[in-house]
């Protein structure tokens, strides 16, 4: 699906007007008009703007941290061959939001193509098992099903999709 604007991606910088954003969800409003630009300051995440048309405006926003989980927290089929001994290194895809007005417009699955591309160029690098994602309620839960994730079996609010299943994905397109 074409975007209704041209998208370009950028990293948050102080031009972003990040008080005009709402998502409809207010930890996530809140998460970027207060926590994003000190998260980038301390290292704690890296996050992109979606530019919606101009510089300033965002029409969207993640952000990406790194993460260890235990490989027993993982559904059995996804734990085989993992060491039981050590932390599994992944990716935290901790926020993830579009702008209320262009909800519907396929501005999140572009969004989303974009982390997910991200996410394998650097798993390329820096070695990652699974992307993470930790759903705010109940609709978020339910994108991220629809998105192809799997929820961890002890706690469902939080789910997760594997690189392997990510660069089959890539090579497809
Ligand atoms: C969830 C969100 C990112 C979706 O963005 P969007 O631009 O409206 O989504 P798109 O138009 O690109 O739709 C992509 C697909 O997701 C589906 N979808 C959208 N919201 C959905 C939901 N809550 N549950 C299930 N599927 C959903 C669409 O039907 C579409 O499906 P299709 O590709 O099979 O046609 C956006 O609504 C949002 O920012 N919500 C508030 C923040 C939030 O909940 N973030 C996610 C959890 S942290």
């Amino acid at each position: 699906m074409a975007l209704p604007f041209a998208p370009k991606i950028s990293p948050l910088m102080k031009r972003h007007k990040r008080g005009d954003f709402s998502c409809g969800k207010k930890p996530l409003n809140d998460y970027l008009q207060s926590r994003a630009s000190q998260d980038m300051k301390r290292g704690l995440a890296a996050v992109f703007i979606l530019e919606g048309g101009n510089e300033a405006d965002i029409a969207g926003f993640y952000a990406l941290s790194a993460l260890s989980i235990e490989a027993g927290d993982l559904t059995e089929f996804a734990a085989k061959g993992l060491p039981v001994t050590r932390p599994v290194p992944c990716t935290l895809l901790g926020q993830f939001a579009v702008h209320e007005k262009w909800k519907g417009h396929g501005v999140g699955a572009w969004l989303l193509g974009h982390v997910l591309l991200n996410v394998t160029v650097h798993a390329g690098k820096v070695g990652s098992f699974a992307l993470i994602v930790d759903a705010t309620d109940d609709e978020a839960r339910a994108y991220w099903r629809h998105s192809g994730f799997i929820p961890f079996p002890a706690t469902p609010n939080r789910l997760f999709l594997p690189m392997k299943t990510l660069k089959k994905w890539l090579e497809k397109q």
